[in-house]
């Protein structure tokens, strides 16, 4: 039972609840994400659905599955810029894409892939290391909003100047510019750089293996997820991960503590890229 006098406890409660709600109504499962990162996204939902109390908010997503989508894309926070983390595109660039050169044909799996801003810089430094074409990108994420807007590609125009720098930043060897069309406010990136990926709805909490993967990119997903959960879903990775095969997680997170981290080598501590070792 809570103190009928503490708001805290209340709001904890009613956040169990909603948890629980979205659970076994839709399917999604957020009870293994960081408790104060989602209480803040449940609280902006709040405002953003003009709901006085989780409870309300509650009440209303049980009764309006039309609101789900909008809903899960503003839980799932989908942040993200091209070329994000430079240092980590010339890694993967220089150390890992040399490698990934001797298969006939290239899975990637680009798990959390928010907007498309990865999907896009990676499709470009693959196009200009000569791989693209061989190569087949599985782009996924939890939210069915944040997919459409990366098939569109359509990023705003005052964003492109540091993104050109980021992608020389990267090692990219032309003009960003080449790879886009302005049109007033915006950039439109070349349809082309993703003739070769497929889009897909996928769950890192209640879906299993994507592919026989040869590259694993998910970067600042892990980070909003407890560390029971980080340990399952890098199981997964290891799982879905041909031997020799890479992975790359975010910056700001690691595997040390994870079970399946003797399953990797690390290749790089400040990209956070890893191979899956063979053998294990
Ligand atoms: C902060 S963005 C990271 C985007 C990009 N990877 C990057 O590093 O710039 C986190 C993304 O993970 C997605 N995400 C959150 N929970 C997920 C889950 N359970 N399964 C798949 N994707 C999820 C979100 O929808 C969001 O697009």
């Amino acid at each position: 039972m809570t103190d009928p006098h503490d708001l805290a406890a209340l709001e904890d409660l009613e956040l169990d609840l909603f948890v629980t709600a979205l659970d076994r109504r839709y399917g999604y499962d957020f009870s293994g994400y960081s408790r104060a990162s989602l209480t803040r996204r449940v609280r902006n939902l709040n405002m953003q659905f003009g709901t006085p109390t989780i409870t309300a908010l509650t009440d209303l997503l049980l009764h309006s599955p039309e609101r789900i989508t909008e809903a899960i894309s503003s839980l799932s926070v989908p942040v993200s810029e091209l070329f994000r983390d430079p240092h980590t595109f010339r890694a993967l660039k220089e150390k890992v894409f040399p490698l990934l050169s001797s298969y006939p044909s290239i899975n990637i799996w680009q798990a959390g892939c928010a907007h498309g801003q990865e999907v896009y810089s990676l499709a470009i430094l693959l196009v200009e290391a000569g791989l693209y074409e061989r190569a087949r990108i599985y782009a996924t994420d939890i939210s069915a909003k944040a997919l459409a807007r990366a098939r569109e590609g359509i990023f705003p125009l005052q964003d492109a100047r540091d993104a050109a720098r980021r992608y020389l930043d990267s090692g990219g060897t032309k003009s960003l510019s080449d790879y886009y069309h302005a049109r007033y406010d915006f950039l439109k990136l070349d349809e082309r750089l993703i003739s070769r990926v497929t889009f897909a709805e996928h769950n890192l909490v209640t879906d299993t293996v994507f592919c026989e993967a040869h590259l694993i990119l998910c970067r600042n997903v892990l980070i909003y997820f407890t560390t029971p959960l980080q340990d399952r879903v890098l199981g997964m990775f290891a799982e879905s991960l041909v031997r020799g095969g890479f992975l790359c997680i975010g910056t700001r997170e690691n595997m040390q503590f994870a079970s399946a981290r003797e399953k990797f080598q690390l290749i790089d501590g400040d990209a956070q890229i890893y191979r899956r070792k063979s053998g294990t």
